[in-house]
């Protein structure tokens, strides 16, 4: 291992390729990744892993400066590590695209997703909440990944695309399907799974195309910029990416930022007396702390265009570079000597959880409604918060998944 890439040269050798191996191992992710991300911040914030000639970046700075740059750390080469080496004829998602196809898509959807359009969708996601939490007996474990996190979400989404409530546990089962790691599910299983979904979104765009109703997937069927619009093939695969993105993420900010916020002594009370003092930031605080400290997708790539310094270090065109945003989210030199602690009342919060620059998450009106309102309504039953066994995390190498989490609530 050499360290003729390091601009300026370096006296130490380190084997960067042994540091960030176990990176590459999905079931390193089940365990506690983040002592390797602070040695990874503190001695190679931009690290080179030989094996798969990719880039790691886990310092704040650069991960905010690679997404800042779509011309030269691009999305259309793959975003997911198992896509290193890709070409696509068509991108299978809008993630995978630059501009200026990125800009198209991003202008006919972004309609979709306005914030008024969102905020009208909180009486229902209120409702849905309500009905979750109210099943939960104070001083009774419940695990709040089954009993909350993954059928709010899911509810919600069903209802934005407009779909009945008998077809919600196959969309729980398509959406794990599509997750690298999410389940241990066969192959095949998984591929036809995956199928089915995609040919039931794309029947219902043709459906709503043709008679079109009060949800997401007509509004943006109907959608038309300069008389352009999405194609069906285009707006079926934007529905799939709706699905999925919107799932198993905003399901993990809730899990994990529970078990954090639980973790987390006197967090529970604290943001009780902070929400009735009538501090009108204290829940969207607190929900961009479960984002900041879950940060549930890990990272995303990005592929160069062309040589690039970055963090001191050379890299080449063409190569592969990995923003771990969960190790970003949690860099000293910018959230303090605290960092690694969860905060409900941390403020300000500049976390990458939803990414940076172009792709910034469409859905983070959404997911921030959603983490304020389950919060509200639990806050308002029950007085503390406490872990009642052990977590049990996923082996996914890019989605921060929570299987189980049980937990005690005790009543106000
Ligand atoms: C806590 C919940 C969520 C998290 C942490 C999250 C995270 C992210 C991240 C990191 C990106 C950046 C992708 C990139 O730079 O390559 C992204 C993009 C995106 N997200 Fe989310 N997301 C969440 C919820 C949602 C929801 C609820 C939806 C839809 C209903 C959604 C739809 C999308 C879409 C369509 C993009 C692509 C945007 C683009 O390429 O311009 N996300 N999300």
């Amino acid at each position: 291992v050499g360290d003729n890439d390091r601009v300026g040269g370096g006296s130490e050798i380190l084997d960067e390729t042994a540091l960030t191996a176990p990176l590459l191992d999905p079931d390193f992710y089940a365990g506690d990744p983040f002592p390797l991300y602070a040695r990874l911040r503190s001695e190679a914030p931009v690290a080179r892993n030989d094996t798969l000639g990719l880039w790691l970046v886990s310092s704040h700075a650069e991960v905010v400066a690679v997404s800042r740059d779509p011309a030269t750390f691009c999305s259309s080469k793959g975003i997911m590590t198992f896509e290193i080496g890709a070409s696509y004829a068509t991108p299978p998602t809008m993630m995978h695209t630059d501009p200026p196809d990125h800009t198209r898509y991003r202008d006919l959807v972004q309609p979709g997703f306005r914030p008024s359009y969102m905020r009208a969708l909180e009486d229902g996601i209120r409702q849905r909440a309500r009905t979750l939490v109210d099943r939960i007996e104070p001083g009774v474990p419940v695990d709040v990944v089954a009993d909350l996190a993954v059928p709010l979400p899911l509810q919600v989404i069903s209802d934005l695309l407009g779909v009945p409530e008998d077809e919600w546990p196959r969309f729980f089962r398509w959406s794990e399907a599509v997750i690298p790691g999410a389940t241990d599910w066969p192959e095949e299983e998984r591929a036809a799974l995956s199928g089915e979904m995609v040919t039931y979104l794309l029947e219902a765009a043709a459906d709503r195309r043709l008679s079109p109703r009060d949800d997401i997937i007509s509004e943006l069927g109907a959608a038309e910029v300069d008389g352009d619009r999405l194609s069906d093939a285009e707006l079926g695969m934007f529905l799939v990416q709706l699905l999925v993105a919107g799932n198993e993420t905003t399901r993990n900010m809730m899990s994990g930022g529970l078990v954090g916020l639980a973790g987390s002594p006197g967090g529970w009370e604290g943001l009780n007396a902070r929400v009735e003092a009538g501090f009108p930031r204290a829940l969207p605080l607190a929900v961009e702390e479960m984002l900041r400290w879950t940060t549930p997708v890990i990272g995303f790539m990005r592929t160069t265009t062309r040589e690039v310094e970055l963090g001191g270090r050379r890299l080449g065109a063409d190569e592969p570079v990995l923003m771990l945003y969960a190790s970003a989210n949690r860099d000293e030199s910018v959230f303090g000597p605290t960092a690694e602690v969860f905060d409900a009342a941390r403020d300000p919060n500049p976390h990458v959880a939803f990414g940076f620059g172009a792709h910034f998450c469409i859905g983070a009106v959404l997911a921030r409604v959603e983490g304020r309102i389950l919060l509200e309504e639990l806050l308002a039953r029950f007085g503390s918060i406490e872990m009642a066994g052990p977590v049990v995390r996923a082996a996914s190498p890019v989605i921060a998944g929570v299987k189980s989490a049980p937990v005690v609530f005790t009543s106000r």
